[in-house]
């Protein structure tokens, strides 16, 4: 497995690769099964495997967790190694923007950047889009390889990906939990054990009204202020829990098969998000 840390030697290694299939997992690392659960797909779709690894100061709020956000490089090198990884792409700030945070090229996704997470996050998506399009202009990857956990995120690379014509397939991964239901997270190692205990409620919460949904309910405001409620009776504070199609995430119409329950809630410093799918 290579380690590089300079575009220049990403480069040269992609045009030795010029003739093989590339996958690409972007990441910021504290890597944990959910992300390996990307990597292995990547590594029966590709012959080459590529994976980066970059904390991108450009998606995180002033008062976010950008500095404290958990870096555990050397473990996961062990990891990626050992999920037989070709590449990891681990650059500093410096070498991605090159002319400092007030002065970067930015890509941003309308409307769908502005709502749910984008509402709570503003700037937030514009971060992820810039540093996605620049991940995939360097390595030009064949595929690239995102969690549905992060499923607005997923939506938003999807529309960039049109929209600038870019020439990869973004394929979207199902979300990997623990046995009690809680999505696997970086941000999960800064629950203290009683957070811990109470967070398996969201996914509850959601099989919860997506079994509602299933079994004939179509009032979904109600639905939503039911477990709007139970979150802040049960210690959360809610940011949404909402009902949307799974297109585009604007309200359900009825005519609407495809949908998807979002929640985004904070426990105690923790941001917590999940999503779970629903076809009627
Ligand atoms: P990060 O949070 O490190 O996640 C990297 C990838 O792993 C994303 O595609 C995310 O959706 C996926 N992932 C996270 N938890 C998962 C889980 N429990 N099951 C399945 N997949 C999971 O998302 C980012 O980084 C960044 O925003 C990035 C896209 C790398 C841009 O900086």
């Amino acid at each position: 497995m290579k380690i590089v840390n300079k575009i220049s030697e990403l480069q040269a290694c992609m045009k030795e690769w010029r003739d093989l299939s590339v996958a690409l997992v972007p990441t910021m690392g504290n890597l944990h099964a959910g992300h390996i659960s990307l990597v292995n797909h990547a590594r029966r779709l590709a012959e080459r495997v590529v994976v980066s690894i970059f904390v991108n100061p450009l998606q995180f709020g002033a008062s976010e967790d950008y500095a404290t956000y958990p870096r555990t490089f050397e473990q996961d090198e062990k990891t990626l190694a050992a999920a037989d990884t070709d590449l990891v792409f681990a650059p500093l700030p410096e070498e991605i923007y090159l002319r400092g945070r007030g002065s970067v090229t930015v890509v941003t996704v309308p409307d769908l950047s502005d709502i749910l997470c984008g509402a709570a996050r503003p700037g937030h998506f514009a971060g992820v889009a810039t540093i996605v399009t620049i991940l995939l202009n360097l390595v030009r990857p064949r595929w690239a390889i995102f969690g549905e956990k992060d499923f607005q995120q997923l939506l938003i690379i999807r529309r960039l990906v049109e929209d600038l014509h870019l020439a990869v397939e973004v394929i979207g991964h199902p979300t990997v939990r623990e046995p009690d239901g809680l999505a696997l997270s970086s941000r999960n190692s800064y629950l203290t054990a009683g957070q811990r205990h109470q967070a398996p409620i969201l996914y509850q919460m959601l099989t919860t009204t997506r079994d509602q949904i299933y079994a004939g309910s179509r009032d979904y405001p109600k639905l939503e202020d039911e477990r709007n409620w139970e979150l802040i009776l049960s210690g959360f504070e809610p940011e949404y829990y909402t009902i949307r199609r799974a297109a585009d995430l604007a309200l359900p119409q009825p005519e609407d098969r495809n949908l998807v329950i979002l929640v985004a809630a904070r426990l105690g410093r923790t941001r917590m998000i999940d999503n779970l799918a629903v076809t009627l």
